[in-house]
């Protein structure tokens, strides 16, 4: 035993039972998602690791998953633009690198070693339509073609989509303005808190707590292909403004503008859109919706925020 831990220590490798399984977390160490997943995989009593290799640098990446030999890779890595996609618009190369090239590295390098890959991708790469207009109740289902690339950071994430649907081993899983319990300025919560007028559009939302910890379930039970990754239903931003208010702030005040507005005052547009949850929620009947969930966030945030 001893010499054994003396050889992960040389090799700089937690040493775990071999029934644990383990997920390799690109992004983990220091992407707000990846590190609220390194968290919830180790709780659920997996061996989790985070990532060292940049994706641009197959050599190293492939050298890496070699190295650990995981169970499931993770990919929560990628480039979101600060301070906010707008970014995307001015670095298109760096976007394509990290966001199509790098994410499809994973999933080939997986695919060449038989290993389950989960990407976190985006379901902003649609918006309202005629048949799916607004206040409809109808969603876009994973197996229909987006229809939004207002936006390169969007653009990239439907080839992307488009992509990894040709690798059999990759889970999609399309998040959409995540919300977490937390004030952390990623949460969509806080996102529109800031902003001097903010749109008034029901969309489809991520509450966090709710979906990440069915990540590792999501891999045991061998799911492939995009998933639509948000809550059931639908949220507006005033509706969750208004709950700001009655939990958090109720000084607090905010002032809408349209579309039209907004758009001027930004560089690339932005996705509104209802995802349909169905496929999720055969397999998750579980998951609450949106107005629902939404409550108990900001009941833990108010409780946490008075600890
Ligand atoms: N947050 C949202 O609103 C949202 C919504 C829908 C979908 N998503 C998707 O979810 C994923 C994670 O988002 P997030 O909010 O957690 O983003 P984040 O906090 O910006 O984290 C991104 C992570 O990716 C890593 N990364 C970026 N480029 C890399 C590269 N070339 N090689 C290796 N690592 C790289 C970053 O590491 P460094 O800091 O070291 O570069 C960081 O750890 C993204 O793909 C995003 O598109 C996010």
């Amino acid at each position: 035993m001893k010499f054994i831990l003396y050889l992960a220590c040389l090799l700089s490798m937690p040493v775990f039972p071999q029934s644990v399984k383990t997920f390799l977390i690109f992004g983990g160490k220091s992407g707000w998602i990846g590190q609220k997943l390194m968290t919830i995989v180790k709780e659920k009593g997996y061996n989790a690791i985070s990532a060292e290799s940049r994706l641009e640098n197959r050599e190293s990446v492939e050298a890496e998953i070699k190295r650990i030999n995981p169970d499931y890779i993770v990919n929560t890595a990628g480039v979101t633009g600060v301070p906010n996609v707008d970014w995307c618009e001015g670095h298109k190369q760096e976007t394509i690198r990290a966001n199509i090239i790098g994410a499809l590295t994973i999933a080939d390098i997986g695919f060449k070693h038989n290993i389950p890959v989960i990407n976190v991708g985006t379901g902003c790469i649609y918006e309202y339509d005629e048949k799916h207009p607004l206040h409809s109740g109808i969603g876009f289902k994973e197996s229909e073609e987006p229809n939004f690339d207002g936006s390169f950071y969007s653009f990239t994430k439907i080839m992307l989509d488009k992509l990894l649907l040709t690798y059999p081993n990759v889970l999609n899983l399309r998040l959409r303005m995540p919300i977490s319990d937390d004030l952390h300025p990623r949460n969509f919560i806080t996102k529109i808190s800031k902003y001097n007028k903010v749109v008034n559009i029901p969309n489809s939302m991520s509450i966090l707590s709710d979906l990440l910890p069915l990540i590792p379930e999501m891999a045991e039970r061998n799911l492939r292909g995009n998933y639509n990754f948000v809550n059931p239903g639908v949220i507006s931003h005033n509706e969750i403004l208004e709950l700001y208010k009655r939990y958090i702030n109720p000084e607090f005040v905010y002032r809408n503008f349209s579309v039209e507005e907004q758009n001027q005052i930004l560089k690339a547009k932005r996705s509104n859109n209802e995802l349909d949850a169905t496929k999720l929620l055969v397999e998750f009947p579980h998951i609450p919706h949106i107005k629902t969930s939404i409550i108990h966030v900001f009941e833990r945030m108010k409780t946490s925020l008075n600890a």
